[in-house]
């Protein structure tokens, strides 16, 4: 798919928590699209000898088109992408953003919607809570964080949300009991889950042991690729070897070398980017393809999956 790009500037930044730092944009020219709850956009950032490209969920009302807000988590371990939002981009500089994509929207049928967070992944609950209240909407909210580095927004949820919200801070002892969350829910509950990789394990675990259906599921994560060993990718058709270091994804590799490769979520989950293997060894790391799939080695999603063998030829 390929995604047309938008310049906006940046109008403010506002630390929200200690490693999170909202950001106001607006279009350089013309207007911002109207979005749905759920939606995100991938950010171009521009660090000279690299181009970062980060998938960020909006987290404004989506029916206000006056400006678009983004927050970024200042990675632990970040290749590149969160420092520079973090301590490069000032008030008044201009990015590129691809138009908004949507791979998390709320299931509207749903009798009721049990929205999950842990840490960051506030940002596209912050999006699903007016057009929730204003459907009028049976739904509750559940934040896990760690105070002493997200948490962003809590009190302001606590204050709009009342009785339908739960708070968890790892750092005060409160912890989120899944099965508690998950257990003696009506037919027609759908759970949304958005945070780190380990939150939506659990929660799909315990959803399976309760026997919730997958359907009723709804999860995104938007960690950055992790590193690896370096390898070699070479396209078959031209021979072109392109090598991919330790700390870039094979997609971010291909970009750099010139191959185009239609992309949408960067983070292992809408399934554009697959790419065939002709040969080598994959290290799969995606939650798109199937376990049968992945046994087959012929594909690979090179947003975050990587090559164990020295060299992996593609068919692109
Ligand atoms: S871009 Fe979505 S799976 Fe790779």
């Amino acid at each position: 798919m390929q995604v047309d790009q938008l310049k906006v500037k940046i109008t403010a930044i506002n630390e929200v928590a200690p490693t999170i730092r909202e950001f106001c944009l607006v279009p350089v020219d013309g207007e911002l699209l109207p979005f749905s709850p759920g939606s995100h956009v991938v950010v171009e950032m521009d660090g000279g000898e690299k181009t970062y490209k980060n998938a960020y969920s909006l987290l404004s009302d989506p029916r206000d088109v006056s400006a678009y807000r983004i927050a970024v988590r200042l990675q632990d371990a970040s290749r590149g992408g969160s420092k520079f939002m973090h301590e490069q981009v000032t008030v008044g500089d201009e990015l590129k953003i691809s138009t908004p994509a949507n791979l998390f929207a709320p299931h509207w049928p749903a009798k009721k919607h049990v929205l999950i967070a842990g840490g960051v992944g506030i940002t596209p609950f912050m999006a699903y809570l007016p057009e929730l209240e204003r459907r009028g909407a049976d739904f509750e909210l559940h934040y896990l964080y760690r105070s002493s580095q997200t948490g962003a927004y809590r009190e302001l949820l606590s204050k709009r949300l009342g009785g339908r919200y739960f708070d968890y801070d790892s750092l005060g002892g409160s912890r989120c009991d899944a099965v508690e969350v998950l257990s003696n829910r009506n037919l027609g509950t759908h759970f949304y889950v958005c945070g780190p990789e380990s939150l939506l394990s659990t929660v799909q675990q315990v959803a399976a042991d309760l026997g919730i259906p997958d359907s009723a599921i709804h999860y995104e994560t938007f960690a950055a690729p992790k590193p690896g060993e370096p390898f070699e990718a070479e396209i078959s058709e031209t021979g072109q070897v392109i090598p991919v270091g330790a700390e870039e994804s094979l997609l971010e590799a291909l970009e750099a070398a010139g191959v185009e490769v239609p992309n949408l979520c960067r983070g292992g989950v809408c399934g554009q980017c697959q790419c065939k293997v002709v040969s080598g060894d994959i290290e799969h790391r995606d939650n798109f393809l199937s376990a049968q799939d992945k046994a087959a080695g012929q594909s690979i999603m090179p947003c975050v999956s990587r090559s164990k063998s020295p060299r992996l030829v593609l068919d692109i």
